[in-house]
Formats: structure tokens, sequence, C-alpha cells
């Protein structure tokens, strides 16, 4: 397959990120750090950017959700034996990606902020085990099952301005011995406005910069760059993995296992071998899959 230019991780781009953010905060970051408050805007809701969102990841997903991110999460959760009924809490599920994928006889519960997202994704989803609910994953949410036997966390928990309090409530609403699974960007090396490739020439090495890791950010997404301050915009939460550990831990889970995709595209060109064999040195997506253990 050749590369992507659109791509916002693709090896042949030697800018350092398609994304456009324009603030972050210093603030050092430990593993008990709170984010402030994000200024501009009092939601971390995708409902300003739903169109654009339905349409990039349609009815299966976009090509990272088909190609690496959902067949790895099912291998995750078909692997993590436990003795629970089976039932699946979906928290910041969007459009519904995951619930199209799971088992049809799966109980399963989808909850995002934003009520167009999950309004499409009712409309999509005709399961009678299937439910979805508006609300904010990082508050109490309206959900009585307190038994699931599985969480998941699909490329949104940097979407959340206090991800360790999506976590505590997804212990919540699990039994112990349940299962969670985290897929995000490799927040080692995919940290927005932070992180770039660079070619060194003589060497003919592409490598991956990273401008800055251990302080807490804030970063602006814009959905449309070209327009500038009139693009609707997402959020961006950077942490560091010690951050991810602290607050699984101290939601009660045991880190079973963490696992590091990598992109499966291939290069053609020029720089292709630099490039293939940059891209397998530095993984896309970060997996977490946890135990329920208090
Ligand atoms: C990149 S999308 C991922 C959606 C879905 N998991 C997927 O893989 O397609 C991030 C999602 O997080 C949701 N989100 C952000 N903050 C949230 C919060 N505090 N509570 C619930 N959902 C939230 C957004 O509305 C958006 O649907």
């Amino acid at each position: 397959m050749k590369n992507n230019k659109n791509d916002k991780y693709s090896p042949a781009s030697n800018s350092k990120s398609n994304y456009n953010p324009n603030l972050n905060s210093n603030s050092n970051s430990n593993s008990n750090s709170t984010p402030k408050s994000i200024s501009t805007s009092n939601s971390t809701s995708w409902e300003s950017v739903e169109k654009w969102y339905r349409g990039s990841v349609g009815s299966e997903g976009h090509y990272y959700h088909q190609n690496i991110v959902i067949p790895g999460v099912l291998r995750l959760l078909s692997s993590s034996k436990n003795s629970l009924p089976p039932a699946l809490l979906d928290l910041a599920c969007g459009p519904g990606v995951l619930a199209r994928h799971i088992p049809i006889n799966i109980d399963y519960v989808g909850v995002d902020i934003s009520p167009s997202l999950i309004k499409s994704a009712k409309a999509e989803d005709k399961n009678l085990k299937h439910q979805y609910v508006v609300a904010d994953a990082t508050k109490a949410i309206p959900v009585t099952k307190r038994d699931f036997s599985h969480a998941a966390i699909i490329l949104a928990i940097q979407n959340m301005e206090n991800p360790k309090e999506a976590l505590v409530n997804a212990a919540k609403h699990m039994s112990i011995g349940g299962h969670l699974v985290i897929v995000m960007n490799h927040p080692c090396f995919r940290i927005p406005r932070q992180s770039s490739w660079k070619n060194d020439e003589e060497q003919k090495v592409q490598f991956r910069r990273i401008d800055c890791y251990s302080s807490m950010l804030h970063i602006p997404i814009q959905a449309h760059p070209s327009k500038g301050e009139q693009s609707a915009t997402t959020w961006s939460f950077h942490h560091p993995l010690a951050s991810y550990s602290q607050w699984l831990f101290d939601a009660g889970f045991a880190i079973e296992i963490i696992e590091e995709w990598h992109s499966d595209k291939v290069s053609t060109g020029r720089a292709a071998k630099m490039e293939n064999k940059a891209r397998n040195e530095f993984p896309l997506f970060m997996a977490i899959r946890a135990i329920k253990i208090s």
C-alpha cells in the first residue's frame, strides 16, 4: 500500500504535525496531576465535529480502526477470560464503531457526551442488547448496571480532561475480575505539536523527534486547519505513561498487559526504506488491558 499523504502519522510527512495546536500548559506533570480547566470551551465533546467525524469513520471505522484498532481490541477482550456474564461498557463510544464489531449476543452500553454521535450510533444499531446514553464519562453516568464484565475506552481517553475520573467510573460499573481495554495514541511517540518525523540525510535514517514528554499538555486540535480560527476544535490532553499507570492503580485496576501497535502501511518511492524502517520502530498506538482487583 502506498503511503497516505493524509496519514497524520505518515513517516513520509516531514512536517512537525498536521495538528495545529496553539496552546499548551507547561505545568510539570506528576502522577496525581489534574489538568487545569481548558480555557476556550467547557466541554471536550465532539459535538461540533460530529458530521466530519462520522464522515471520516463511516460505518465500519477509519483505516486504523479497521486494520489495527478494532482487531486488537477484539483480541484483547476475547482473550481476557473471566467467568462473568459478558457485558461491555464502552466509554466515549462516539458513533458506535466498536458496537458494530462485537459478537451479537453481548450486552453493550455505549456512553458519549455528544448527543449527535449517540443519535447516529443508535440509528445504525438494531441490536436489542445494545443501549446508548448521552453522558460525561468523567462524571456519574446514568447507568444502573454495576457488574460489567468488560469496559473499553477506544481512542478517547486523550480527549477527556479528567481521564482518571473515567477510569474510576469504569471501575464503579464493573465486577471484580472484569477487564478494561484502553487504546490511545502512543503517549511517548505521538504528542500533537511536540512530536514529528525528521530525516538524517547523511545517515539515511528517519527518526522521531520528541520535544516534550513529561509535561501535561492541553492541545486544541483544529478539525479543518485551512479554516483557521473558524475551524471547529477538539481537545487532546497529553500525559506521560506513568500517569495512566498511577490512575489505573488508584481506580482499583492492575495492568495485565501493554501492547504497542504499529502502522501496517508501506511506503514506496525514494525514501521507502528509511520510512518503512521508522514506521516499524515507532508504534502508533498503545493498548492497555487491566483487571479490576479492588
Ligand atoms: C476520537 S473520538 C473516539 C470515539 C470512539 N471511541 C471511536 O473509536 O470512534 C473521541 C470521543 O470522545 C468523546 N468524549 C470526549 N470527552 C468525553 C467525556 N468527558 N465523556 C464522554 N465522551 C467524551 C467525544 O465526544 C468523541 O466521541
